[in-house]
């Protein structure tokens, strides 16, 4: 007798992960946590590795070389099977089936696929596009739908979302592409014209970058070209925001059966070693939060209830890392969310989750069964 009459197909899950962004290393290394920690005996796993230059590759199902060794990056372009051309996710939505596509041969059939976890950080991954390639699949997936993917990539149009709902957001400015491009004389003028009302250090951002990449802290005019240079390698369209002075807080929100829920929050201590939290600090040296974030009963529900309301004014799904300040007036300012946060066992996100009492593997489960339940399309 065969398996299959025995028992239902297990759900296939496709891990997606790499990707075009700048944050490529990152995401390999949460793939290796996602496919250490993904129940076998409950989904069948297949990784699709993205490289660098947009490859949609086959991948090892070898998580003990996705992590950081000897503080080197892993790469999907290690990972790849070499010589086997590129996976294709059918956008017919009549077939589930992921192809592998090599010119001259015939394609070979790779199975259906019922999930995707696309455990893509930035540009390509974590910003609806490929939620957009997903909906016209058909195939549901873990996270933030196309709208909420796009808004929470977008750091002008997030806040301008939050401000529409009442969240409370920090100054900010930003200068658009041709802004820049066409009179940087005027654009410098904003930006002088910023820092003479809410003062100076300024922190000049990529508007769609993510992991600090791109980002400088600039303490006077002197500065000001360079840092806008920095973010413009990044994106085009970039913020100017004042220095928020506080406590830099972190809340999780995980959709359960009946909603989404907030984590106990983290609090993201102040850097020394670094100018701000910035990528070293992030990842190569794990700058460790603490959690629970001790900021007392009164803060923590504050922060919890923000955070919530962060999830629903951009319609998020699944989960989302809402990142605060907390002023020293005691006010909560919103800095950001990130529809796909950083996700190895250590990073803030599941370490929240784990004190609140879900450990790494079932906040895999959650999401994926989340996923299940869901259909693409409307909803
Ligand atoms: N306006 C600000 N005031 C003070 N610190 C900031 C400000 N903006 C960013 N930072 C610091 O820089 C880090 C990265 O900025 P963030 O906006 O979160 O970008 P990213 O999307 O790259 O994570 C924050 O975690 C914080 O430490
Ligand atoms: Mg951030």
């Amino acid at each position: 007798m065969s398996e299959n009459t025995q028992s239902p197909r297990k759900p296939r899950v496709a891990v997606v992960f790499g990707g075009r962004s700048s944050e490529h290393a990152i995401s390999v290394v949460t793939a290796g946590a996602v496919l250490s920690a993904i129940d076998r005996d409950k989904y069948d796993v297949l990784p699709i590795g993205i490289t660098t230059d947009g490859r949609w590759a086959l991948t090892a199902d070898a998580p003990e070389r996705m992590a950081i060794t000897d503080r080197k990056l892993p790469d999907v372009s290690d990972l790849a099977e070499s010589g086997r051309g590129g996976v294709v996710l059918p956008v017919d939505p009549s077939s589930r089936e992921a192809v592998l596509t090599e010119p001259g041969q015939v394609p070979e059939a790779l199975g259906e696929v019922d999930v995707v976890f696309p455990v893509l950080h930035g540009p390509y991954g974590e910003d609806g596009t490929l939620q957009g390639l997903l909906e016209l699949s058909g195939i549901p997936y873990v996270g933030a739908g196309v709208l909420a993917s796009a808004v929470g990539q977008d750091k002008e149009y997030m806040k301008r979302v939050f401000v529409s709902f009442g969240l409370p957001v920090g100054p900010y400015e930003v200068i658009r592409p041709r802004e820049w491009e066409q009179n940087p004389a005027a654009a410098r003028k904003k930006i002088v014209e910023f820092a003479a009302e809410h003062g100076w250090p300024l922190f000049v951002k990529p508007a769609r970058g993510g992991s600090s990449m791109g980002i400088t802290k600039v303490d006077d005019l002197s500065g000001l070209d360079e840092a806008v240079e920095e973010a413009r390698r990044h994106d085009p369209k970039i913020l100017v925001e004042s220095l928020l002075r506080g406590r830099e807080i972190e809340c999780g929100v995980l959709e359960f059966e009946d909603g989404p829920r907030a984590s106990v929050p983290a609090e993201i201590p102040p850097v020394t070693d670094h100018d701000f939290y910035d990528f070293e600090a992030k990842y190569i040296d794990s700058a460790s939060g603490i959690v629970p974030a001790p900021i007392g009963d009164e803060a923590t529900a504050e922060v919890q209830r923000l955070a919530v309301a962060a999830y629903e004014a951009v319609s998020c799904e699944g989960l989302v890392r809402a990142d605060f300040f907390l002023t020293e007036d005691g006010d909560f300012v919103i800095n950001e969310i990130n529809t796909m946060p950083g996700f190895t066992p250590i990073s803030m996100y599941p370490r929240m989750w784990q004190e609140s009492g879900v450990s790494y593997p079932e906040l895999v489960d959650r999401l994926v069964q989340a996923a299940l339940t869901r259909s693409t399309g409307l909803r």
